[in-house]
């Protein structure tokens, strides 16, 4: 089977469904941001106080490129992965690009108590994450298939996507 790679806006719940998919489908879990953090002994958060959000880019798309030669896996990426054109690439070679989306307002309540992401550390999260999901729309609709997460829960999410993996 080829790889799942899950992509989506942060919220809507990559992380949960890719737990659930790793697990019922005999999968290796494999999320690229806690891949970062590990090898870089460090958080998302401090890369990006560090590095500013085009260094973070180039260390996740160096990421990308290793962990998508992988098989048998669950990829799950940051929010921003589907930006540069070579990650989805080197993704698309052994995976089916799976996007889940989620309304603005979903993913606010979804990300709200969060403070480990810096891009919606600001003073109107909501129009942040509208802005951002405007401007990313058209990179997430590039995936194979996308699912509309709102109401349904991470179990159901993964169901589909499962379904979905048989005609594949
Ligand atoms: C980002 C999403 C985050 C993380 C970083 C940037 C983004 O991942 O990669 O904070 O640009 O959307 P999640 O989508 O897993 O929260």
């Amino acid at each position: 089977m080829k790889n799942i790679v899950l992509t989506g806006f942060m919220g809507t719940g990559k992380t949960a469904v890719g737990k659930i998919l790793a697990r019922r489908l005999g999968l290796v879990l494999v999320d690229v941001d806690a891949e970062i953090e590990r090898e870089r002994k460090t958080t998302i958060t401090e890369i990006f106080r560090q590095c500013g959000e085009a260094g973070f880019r180039d260390i996740e798309s160096a990421a990308i490129e290793k962990l998508s030669a992988m098989k048998n896996a669950v990829l799950s990426t940051g929010g921003g992965a589907v930006l540069r054109a070579d990650n989805m690439d080197a993704l698309r070679k052994n995976g089916v690009i799976i996007c889940l989306a989620a309304s603005p307002e979903t993913i606010l309540r979804r990300t709200g108590a969060c403070k480990n992401r810096p891009l919606l550390q600001v003073d109107n999260p909501l129009q942040k994450i509208k802005e951002l999901y405007e401007f990313r729309k058209p990179y997430y609709e590039k995936a194979d298939i996308i699912i509309h997460t709102d109401d349904m829960s991470p179990a159901q999410v993964a169901e589909k996507i499962i379904k979905a993996m048989k005609n594949r």
